[in-house]
């Protein structure tokens, strides 16, 4: 099973080298030939690619996880293709069919197999990758393509596992505009955050709780992870808007149903204030790296508004065991969202 030098024990959410990398390109601009698998290792580059002079490029995030039978799990790889897709329209790049991208990602998997952690340890975490590679000068999309899927062993994403974080509410940054490209995962959204980041965590904070940039009112979501709150029994996150500033998340999209079928709570996609949120009973954050994060408080203007005590929530701990059961196969999955990497 698992034969590589990997201190499984303290895995983090850091850069771990891999076996194998799957190579697909688009050397028409239109048609992707799939290369296959590769040594996971350096590629060369024209110094005028596309991705590096005008960031033409977009990138997934998924977990292959480890069953207590020894089974390696995929959630909801095909909503993931289909973000993948969706996001590579927006950037003007050749769109990858989303259930060939499943099979790809499924052969990866396999070929790195002995680094899925073991069961409870962590993830595999899957990182597919689409950039504009060909050259060019003039602002407009590359004549040319490359995607490229990699793997990398990880553990918690937020330091102290299933612990409270702290936020901080700034009004100094935005991550994503309306009408902007904040609704897909295109690689220029994640470089301007990290200032902002760095400098909450030199206040002590995890991360930034953002608001929305037109009118400085509403949650949007946290760096890399979409927002719930609990306010009077009601299960509320800001609403993927129309307008593209949120990252309509599979954990945002698969907690909001969970909450609904299996705890019986109203839920509420709409516009929540900062204000309101300081008044309610509990608040997390999910995504795939994230899964279900409680979040112990959140500070504004140097008030720290605390919640549970800075314990997890009764809602927030069910929900994240209802996830992370049915992710495994130790709960029923009515919505076949589990896939088996066979
Ligand atoms: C900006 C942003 N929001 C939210 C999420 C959570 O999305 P998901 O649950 O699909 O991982 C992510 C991670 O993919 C993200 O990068």
């Amino acid at each position: 099973m698992t034969d590589v030098n990997i201190d499984w024990d303290n895995l983090g959410f850091d850069f771990q080298p891999t076996k194998t990398m799957f190579v697909s390109k688009c050397e028409d601009g239109k048609t992707w030939k799939d290369v296959g698998l590769v040594p996971f290792g350096n590629f060369e580059i024209s110094p005028a690619a596309c991705v590096l002079n005008y960031g033409q490029g977009i990138f997934e995030g998924m977990k292959a996880l480890r069953t207590k039978n020894d089974e390696i799990v995929l959630f909801r790889p095909i909503e993931n293709g289909q973000r993948f897709y969706d996001s590579a329209i927006r950037l003007c790049m050749p769109p990858y069919d989303p259930a060939r991208y499943v099979e790809r990602v499924k052969e990866v998997v396999k070929a790195n197999v002995e680094y899925v952690p073991p069961y409870g340890k962590g993830a595999l975490y899957i990182r597919p990758n689409m950039l504009g590679t060909g050259s060019m000068l003039g602002v407009a999309p590359a004549p040319s393509y490359t995607l490229f899927i990699w793997v990398n062993p990880v553990g918690p994403y937020f330091k102290g596992g299933f612990n409270p974080i702290n936020l901080e509410i700034t009004k100094k940054y935005h991550r994503a505009a309306p009408k902007g490209c904040g609704a897909a995962k295109t690689i220029c959204n994640y470089a301007p955050s990290m200032y902002a980041a760095i400098e909450a965590k030199k206040r002590g904070f995890a991360q930034i709780l953002y608001l929305d940039a037109a009118k400085e009112t509403y949650i949007e979501e946290v760096g890399a992870a979409n927002f719930f709150a609990v306010i009077d029994n009601v299960l509320i996150t800001p609403r993927a808007p129309k307008d593209g500033s949120i990252l309509p998340g599979i954990t945002r999209k698969s907690v909001l149903q969970l909450a609904k079928d299996k705890l019986g709570m109203k839920v509420e996609e709409r516009d929540v204030s900062y204000e309101e949120v300081f008044k309610a009973s509990e608040v997390f954050c999910t995504g795939t790296a994230a899964v279900v994060t409680p979040i112990g408080s959140i500070t504004y203007e140097g008030k720290e508004y605390e919640y549970v005590g800075g314990k997890v929530g009764e809602i927030t701990q069910k929900l994240y065991d209802l996830l992370t059961k049915i992710q495994l196969l130790e709960e029923p999955d009515p919505y076949g969202w589990v896939v088996k990497v066979e």
